[in-house]
């Protein structure tokens, strides 16, 4: 029987090391603590239809990114999106457009994440608790205290904060992951029952509490019945605001937003507050991947690399080539 190789986190990073795993012959078994994949990337469902809360589009720079990218346009998982973007600073709202090829998944961000698990084993609604070593091969322990495995490896790919806790037996990756910080962002949603009057459909903000704003239905394979809008609060703001009540986060981005926006801003007929406590790194950084190739144990995720989904792919995928490496 072969042994397995077990990922924890089913986010890109996560998705991305199981596919290289996979493709090149290994049995994998994921295991994440939600419901569903995606991680930061997964669309939330609501009374206004799927919200993508988290990662709002992505680029692609790297050559291996841009032809996976391209396998998923392919494939009907992505499309290109050309929002009539805009920059505000010191209150001013101009048009800001540029030449930046934007990608989204369809019809939500989370698409792609569920094409990239297909069929892949996988234990949802499993947390990790401990990664520990048996004679010879790993083990896992969830919260609910049932053991998993035994594993040939383990591929850790979740947030630093969360990684140095499954690293106890890896006291030097332990110390890399420790050493990360990440900041928190609110999100939010609001739905309009009448279309805004404003032809923006993306905004860069400075000097404000917020530091992003998106028209969902812009994006393309969205049916929205209303002008839903997705706001994203600065690190700074939200980790500021870290306990505030949802109710209150609400009415301050909305009003921070209709600062922004050069027309009348009615109340919302839906609204709803999502606070990502690890949402991105502080500071970029070149890792890759962290290996203990000798203990048979990884880390990747976005923290790895720069913080977006191009770098959350990128470092599973090096997780994945470290350790076909070590094999050989
Ligand atoms: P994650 O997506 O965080 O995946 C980690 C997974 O591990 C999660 O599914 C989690 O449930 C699971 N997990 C954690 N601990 C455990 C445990 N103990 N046991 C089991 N499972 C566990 N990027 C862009 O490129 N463009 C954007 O526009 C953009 N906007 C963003 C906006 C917001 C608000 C946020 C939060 C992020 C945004 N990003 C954006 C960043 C992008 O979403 C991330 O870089 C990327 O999705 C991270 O992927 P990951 O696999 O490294 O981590
Ligand atoms: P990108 O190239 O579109 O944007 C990178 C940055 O360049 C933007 O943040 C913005 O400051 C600036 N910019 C780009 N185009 C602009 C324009 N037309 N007008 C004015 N400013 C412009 O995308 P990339 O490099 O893939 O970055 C991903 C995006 O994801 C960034 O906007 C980043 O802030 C966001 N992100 C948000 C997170 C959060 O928690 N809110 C977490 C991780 C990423």
């Amino acid at each position: 029987m072969t042994v397995p190789i077990a990922i924890i986190g089913t986010g890109i990073a996560g998705l991305s090391a199981a596919q290289a795993l996979h493709q090149a012959g290994h049995a994998v078994q994921l295991f994440d603590k939600a419901r569903g994949p995606g991680g930061r990337v997964s669309s939330k469902r609501s009374e206004a239809g799927a919200l993508d809360l988290g990662a709002q589009y992505f680029t692609a720079r790297d050559r291996r990114f841009v032809s996976q990218v391209q396998q998923w346009k392919e494939a009907g998982h992505v499309a290109e999106w050309k929002p009539a973007l805009y920059n505000c600073k010191g209150g001013q709202l101009s048009p800001s457009p540029d030449e930046q090829t934007r990608w989204v998944g369809t019809p939500r961000m989370g698409a792609i994440a569920r094409a990239m698990l297909d069929e892949l084993p996988s234990t949802f609604s499993c947390r990790i608790t401990e990664v520990f070593h048996g004679a010879s091969l790993w083990h896992l322990l969830d919260a609910e205290g049932n053991q998993h495995g035994p594993f040939s490896h383990v591929v850790i790919a979740v947030p630093p904060a969360q990684a140095t806790a499954l690293l106890a037996t890896a006291p030097k990756l332990a110390a890399v992951t420790a050493g990360v910080q990440m900041e928190p962002t609110w999100a939010v949603a609001l739905a309009f029952d009448e279309a805004l009057n404003t032809a923006m459909q993306g905004c860069f903000v400075q000097d404000s509490a917020l530091d992003w704003v998106a028209r969902n239905r812009s994006k393309p394979g969205r049916d929205d019945a209303r002008d839903t809008w997705v706001l994203h609060a600065t690190s700074a703001w939200s980790k500021e605001h870290l306990d505030l009540p949802k109710e209150a986060v609400i009415d301050h981005l909305h009003g921070a937003f209709a600062e922004i926006l050069d027309c009348a801003m009615p109340a919302p007929s839906f609204s709803q507050a999502h606070r990502w406590l690890y949402a991105r790194p502080a500071g970029g950084r070149d890792l890759g991947a962290l290996a203990d190739a000798h203990l048979g144990l990884y880390a990747c995720g976005d923290w790895c690399m720069s913080g977006r989904v191009e770098g959350a792919w990128l470092s599973g995928h090096d997780a994945a080539r470290r350790l076909l490496e070590h094999l050989q």
